[in-house]
């Protein structure tokens, strides 16, 4: 959506607070020997408080509030009891949701328990690369500048791209135009605009190139299994820097007058 004045910004800072609030609440619970199940249960008792409706469930009837994806799966993990968490592993939380019409996504990877240099040099890659493609979503420019920037950081890392994993409009839906693609796309003529509410969502991988779907329907997994992580903001184009509308509750500027 493209925004159409304050009760919009309103709107979605509102939905932007439920989905960070569930991620943060979700992402600090992890720890080895939990199940994925208990972490959306976390997340989604946390919608639920803020009034928000899972997206995945509400649009897609997805299993689970949140998608909850593990090492090789880059995105659209399916809670389960089964999924108990190691040491060592790497999970990828991702909350999205819908508040009084206005819908906002947001994700995060955290290693389990203590990370290794590996996991914690592509947690960091992929943390810059999606604050470089936020750097570069200004209204005017264009979109493909988003993944130019994503691409520049990982090679700097020497780590891979999930090419088929766009970022994507939102605001009155989950999945909106323009794609947002995280890598550049030369053919891309189309330009940010003022007011355009994207997610931008890089999935960096240690060597995988793109997702493939797995058994359950859901699941995307890398092509060569390598891990993979992800970082996701949903934010208003200005012709400034972007207003994130996901950033962690605390910081969030205040929306009660007083
Ligand atoms: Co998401
Ligand atoms: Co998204």
């Amino acid at each position: 959506m493209t925004i159409d004045g304050e009760e919009d910004v309103v709107g979605l800072r509102l939905a932007g607070a439920a989905v960070a609030d569930a991620r943060d609440n979700a992402i600090a619970a992890v720890e080895p020997g939990i199940s994925t199940a208990e972490l959306d249960s976390i997340a989604g008792t946390v919608l639920s408080q803020h009034g928000a409706v899972s997206a995945p469930k509400l649009a897609y009837d997805f299993p689970g509030h949140t998608c909850i994806s593990v090492n090789d799966a880059a995105a659209h993990g399916i809670p389960s009891r089964e999924v108990i968490l190691r040491d060592g592993d790497l999970v990828n939380i991702d909350v999205s949701a819908e508040l009084n019409g206005y819908w906002a996504d947001t994700g995060a990877s955290t290693a389990v328990g203590e990370a290794s240099p590996t996991i914690a040099r592509l947690l960091e890659a992929t943390k810059l690369a999606q604050a470089d493609a936020m750097a570069a979503a200004r209204a005017g420019r264009p979109i493909r500048l988003i993944g130019r920037a994503v691409q520049k950081r990982a090679d700097a890392y020497g780590f891979s791209v999930l090419a088929n994993l766009n970022g994507h409009g939102v605001g009155r839906f989950i999945h909106e135009t323009p794609d947002i693609p995280s890598i550049e796309i030369r053919r891309n003529r189309e330009r940010l605009v003022e007011g355009m509410v994207i997610a931008v969502e890089p999935f960096l991988s240690i060597s995988g190139t793109y997702a493939i779907e797995s058994e359950d329907r859901w699941t995307l997994r890398t092509n060569d299994a390598s891990l993979v992580a992800q970082f996701e903001h949903t934010m208003i184009v200005t012709n400034h820097e972007p207003i994130v509308l996901t950033l962690p509750v605390s910081s969030a500027p205040e929306l009660t007058k007083t």
